[in-house]
């Protein structure tokens, strides 16, 4: 195996002589700008360190690693819209620089164009590839619904959430390396072994999402920072600063949060004050350990080498310190 970063390039090179500039310009130039305005590539890396990790060659899963990115990356395209998002990896969102509809059918285009990628493998790989991604993909469609329809709740739960994100983000990466498996023919109890470390690492992953959407540095973070409480977002920042606040304390963070959604810096500031003051901030950091930690006992049940366990858990630990 080589290290994280190796993987990394080779897929970026991959992805760079992914040709999308066809015509009509006005779908397939939108496709191109945010494919190749950067981004993690985790999920990919992901996929090629699967296969890697079950004795097959990462170049194998180039295409099921292309594949996740692109979904992934359409997911984006529709999430800004859904989510009234001006940034995306530090610059204009597609349906800002172009339009709505641009966005529309340039995510459609995406979602068709991440199938395709499957007819690069044999029957029965393509057969396994298809199923978890039609799978995978509906769930992420429920998981984004859910986050839709909690900005207009106020009721939400703690597990409600916690399956909202295991649908909109988590499966997404536990699909990821399973693909990686499949490719490497990995059995079936192999493959649901890489595809749950996946799934609680997403879900760690989400977590800090959110916690970096209030905190993160507006320098570096790429996005607009308060997003989520500007959206009303019922992230676990939220839900904890309410289950540790009193009365008072509880009626003004619900009274915020029924303000229409506006670019509100007071809004934004004074609700951050809350997670600040409750605890919930620090309660959300001790989660995304207690994720990641239970993505780590997941790979203690797999028989595979102590290197390849300790470079998943470098790959794990660098996401709980990530900026971005
Ligand atoms: C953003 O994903 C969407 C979430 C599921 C939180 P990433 O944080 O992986 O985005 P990029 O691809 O690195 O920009
Ligand atoms: C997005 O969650 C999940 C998907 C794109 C499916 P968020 O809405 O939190 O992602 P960001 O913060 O915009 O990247
Ligand atoms: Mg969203
Ligand atoms: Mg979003
Ligand atoms: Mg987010």
């Amino acid at each position: 195996m080589q290290n994280i970063l190796f993987y990394q390039e080779a897929f970026v090179s991959y992805l760079k002589q992914f040709k999308t500039d066809k015509e009509p310009q006005s779908l397939y130039e939108p496709i191109d700008y945010i494919l190749n305005l950067g981004g993690k590539r985790l999920r990919p890396v992901l996929t090629l360190m699967a296969a890697e990790i079950f004795n097959t060659d990462y170049k194998t899963a180039l295409n099921a690693a292309l594949s996740i990115e692109v979904f992934h990356n359409f997911s984006l395209i529709h999430d800004d819209i859904m989510d009234d998002a001006p940034l995306r990896r530090g610059h204009e969102t597609v349906h800002e620089k172009w339009d709505v509809n641009t966005g529309i059918l340039s995510g459609d285009a995406m979602l068709i164009m991440a199938y395709q990628l499957f007819e690069n493998y044999e029957p029965e790989i393509f057969r396994d590839l298809a199923r978890l991604f039609s799978k995978t993909a509906l769930e992420v469609c429920e998981g984004q619904q859910y986050d839709v329809d909690f900005e207009n709740r106020d009721d939400v739960t703690i597990p409600e959430y916690l399956k909202m994100i295991e649908y909109k983000t988590a499966v997404l990466v536990g699909a990821a390396m399973q693909m990686g498996a499949i490719v490497a023919r990995a059995t079936i109890e192999e493959q649901q072994g890489i595809y749950n470390f996946g799934r609680y690492l997403g879900i760690a992953f989400q977590l800090q999402d959110d916690y970096l959407d209030a905190f993160g540095d507006p320098k570096t973070f790429g996005k607009q920072v308060g997003g989520d409480i500007i959206e009303n977002k019922k992230t676990f920042l939220y839900l904890k600063t309410l289950e540790f606040s009193d009365k008072g304390q509880q009626q003004e963070l619900q009274d915020l949060f029924s303000i229409s959604p506006t670019e509100n810096d007071d809004k934004v500031q004074s609700v951050k004050q809350l997670f600040l003051s409750s605890g919930a901030a620090d309660a959300t950091t001790k989660e995304i350990e207690n994720y990641t930690n239970k993505a780590f006992s997941v790979l203690e049940t797999l028989d595979i080498s102590e290197d390849k366990k300790n470079l998943l858990k470098t790959f794990g630990e660098n996401l709980m310190t990530r900026k971005v």
